[in-house]
């Protein structure tokens, strides 16, 4: 797709991977509705790239409508939907309270099939556009604790993967890309530290680089980095000794030392 002059809705567009692709897309001459859900940090970003803002909290049926509503209105259409707004928590299963797990999976899961739903209808009457979503490695592997957002992001990944097999013939691409740790608020939002020492956090502008080629070259997926392909690959081949590396080496344990470390 050449994205010049087209109308592209970013959502968590106020911060991290989401910001990175708005700014991408702007500089390909594409127009812009960046979404976020703290106004002023929405609205700065929309200053500065010349873009449409539209605040909506993505926890609440009724943020997902208005913000498909209002997306709508800033140009007339949407050719792309980029769905980036995602949220993280990290801990024991068990200490997660009810709340948090409703908004997890409302953010992470919910709010990108939903607002695909209220866009899709007029891509697929023009037989134009490009869904672009923003799933997780911990959605292909499974993390200890994190239970709730990988299953959430596996529930996306399934979701994007049966959609792109309905909408072949369609003349709208759907696409995942798949990051492992990316260098964003992410981590100091859900609470606790990045502690592995692989894979090495990634610039949030990498990601974007891979969102907005598989949108121009029509790219079903994108990992990034793209040797963590290999995880979902010797965990399929490997299920036993993969559960055991994860046990060992996984970022749990690494937690627990850094909660240790902490209270010492
Ligand atoms: N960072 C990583 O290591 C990593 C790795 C794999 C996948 N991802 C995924 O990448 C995506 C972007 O994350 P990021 O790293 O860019 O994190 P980030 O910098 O924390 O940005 C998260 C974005 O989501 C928005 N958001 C959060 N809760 C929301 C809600 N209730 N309603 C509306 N918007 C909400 C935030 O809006 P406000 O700022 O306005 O609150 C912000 O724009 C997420 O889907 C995440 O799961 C991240």
């Amino acid at each position: 797709m050449d994205l010049t002059r087209r109308v592209a809705l970013v959502t968590g567009a106020s911060s991290g991977i989401g910001q990175a692709v708005a700014t991408q897309l702007v500089s390909r001459g594409a127009r812009v509705v960046v979404h976020g859900r703290d106004r002023q940090r929405t609205l700065d970003c929309a200053d500065r790239l010349g873009a449409r803002p539209v605040v909506a909290d993505l926890a609440r049926d009724a943020g997902i409508d208005e913000l498909a509503a209002a997306a709508v209105d800033a140009y007339g259409r949407i050719d792309v939907l980029v769905a980036a707004a995602g949220v993280g928590w990290s801990g024991p299963f068990a200490a997660m309270a009810g709340a948090d797990i409703d908004e997890l999976v409302r953010v992470d899961l919910i709010a990108p099939v939903r607002l695909c739903h209220a866009l899709l209808p007029a891509m697929i009457e023009r037989q134009t556009g490009h869904v672009a979503f923003v799933g997780s490695i911990a959605g292909r592997t499974g993390v200890a604790g994190e239970a709730v957002y990988a299953g959430a992001k596996g529930g996306l990944d399934l979701f994007v993967d049966s959609l792109r097999l309905e909408l072949a013939a369609s003349g709208v691409a759907v696409s995942l890309t798949v990051p492992a740790a990316v260098d964003t608020e992410f981590f100091v939002r859900r609470g606790r530290p990045y502690s592995r020492r692989v894979p090495r956090p990634v610039s949030p502008q990498r990601v974007a680089t891979a969102v907005v080629k598989a949108i121009e070259r029509d790219r079903p997926e994108a990992w990034v980095p793209a040797w963590l392909r290999i995880a979902p690959a010797v965990r399929a081949i490997a299920p036993g000794p993969y559960r055991f590396l994860s046990r060992r080496f996984g970022e749990q344990v690494r937690a627990a030392r850094h909660d240790e470390a902490r209270l010492r």
